[in-house]
């Protein structure tokens, strides 16, 4: 068998990747031959998003979402669909809704239409995407505005009721941090104790090469899955550059800035960060490993570092360096480093 991070991590986890439609199209027959080759799981970066597959109440849009089940299908791939209930991409119609059982009726039909479309072919879902604050409260997004805490067992709920076969995630960002932790394990209990169930907790994982720490990678690991629910990583990708809110002084708005401080890989990456990545892309693996019993998947938020969102978040016009494979789509030292654990 070919040496690629889908076969040598087959007994532990799922390896994905998030595609985004250029990707799906396959135009690219390289990128194609990549994705197929190295990954066991795909994750859509965008087309499923409700402002893109559900535009207005009565408008679908299925092309992309179609054509990455079918891409998934011919790979054989655990097949995972992101999101079901986020207030970020969220489609218009539902986000100007006031009235709360409007609100009800307008998550229960999109939920219904999206999930049966793809029943038995989608294996996961994001349920809720980014319910929590930093400080573990819930985020006052327009569904906690509208409807109140229940918005949140009924969406698993309705989910549930829909395609009972697929295995229902709360996937948020900043997951290690322990305040954090500690409300993402509040909601989830919440919603069990309604009787609506939970198959599992998505840590997104986008990480820094400092932060956070492995500790508290490792202590979430453990505490989600305590619960009795999967653990993924669900997005996983090691920004290199400096995070704009921890230099002093520095222009966070999301105008374009090409400074040392801010871009200072333009020209590449020097050896001295790649190691830095490597190292950093094998300690959190060899967490990975040591709880694969814990963890269902680990997937990448890209494939190359020129396709990476990170490029243009938060500021725009980096150039990052967050994944395993470089811009001429060659594997970097990272990747060997995670083929060599197993
Ligand atoms: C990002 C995509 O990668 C970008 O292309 C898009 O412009 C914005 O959203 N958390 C999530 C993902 O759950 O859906 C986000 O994806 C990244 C943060």
């Amino acid at each position: 068998e070919p040496v690629t991070l889908r076969n040598v991590y087959k007994d532990a986890f799922y390896i994905g990747a998030a595609l985004n439609r250029f990707q799906i199209d396959e135009t690219d027959s390289i990128m194609a031959g990549i994705v197929g080759r190295e990954f066991s799981s795909i994750t859509a970066e965008n087309e499923m998003k409700s402002m893109q597959i559900h535009p207005t109440k009565d408008t679908f849009n299925y092309e992309y979402p179609d054509k990455f089940v079918a891409l998934g299908e011919k790979h054989n791939m655990f097949i995972h669909g992101h999101t079901l209930v986020w207030h970020s991409q969220l489609s218009p119609w539902i986000r100007n809704i006031e009235d709360s059982t409007e609100m009800a009726e307008a998550l229960k039909s999109h939920i219904t239409a999206v999930v049966s479309r793809y029943k038995g072919k989608i294996h996961s879902w994001d349920v809720v995407n980014e319910a929590l604050n930093e400080d573990g409260t819930l985020r006052k997004s327009v569904f906690l505005e509208v409807m109140g805490e229940d918005y949140l067992p009924l969406a698993f709920k309705w989910t549930s009721e829909i395609d009972p076969d697929a295995d229902l995630y709360y996937n948020d960002y900043n997951m290690a941090n322990p305040e954090k932790r500690a409300g993402a394990i509040r909601l989830v209990k919440n919603i069990m104790d309604k009787g609506v169930k939970v198959d599992g907790i998505g840590m997104q994982g986008h990480w820094h090469l400092n932060t956070p720490s492995l500790e508290e990678i490792e202590k979430s690991i453990v505490d989600y899955a305590s619960l009795g629910v999967k653990v993924a990583i669900t997005e996983l990708d090691i920004s290199v550059l400096p995070n704009p809110r921890d230099l002093v002084g520095a222009d966070i708005g999301q105008n374009f800035d090409n400074s040392e401080l801010l871009n200072p890989y333009t020209k590449g990456l020097p050896d001295s960060i790649q190691v830095k990545l490597a190292n950093r892309y094998t300690d959190i693996f060899k967490i990975f490993l040591k709880h694969k019993d814990k963890i269902s998947r680990v997937t990448f938020w890209g494939v190359n570092d020129g396709q990476s969102w990170l490029n243009g978040f938060p500021v725009r016009g980096r150039t990052n360096h967050p994944l395993l494979f470089d811009r001429e789509l060659k594997p970097k030292s990272a990747y060997d480093s995670i083929i060599a654990l197993k």
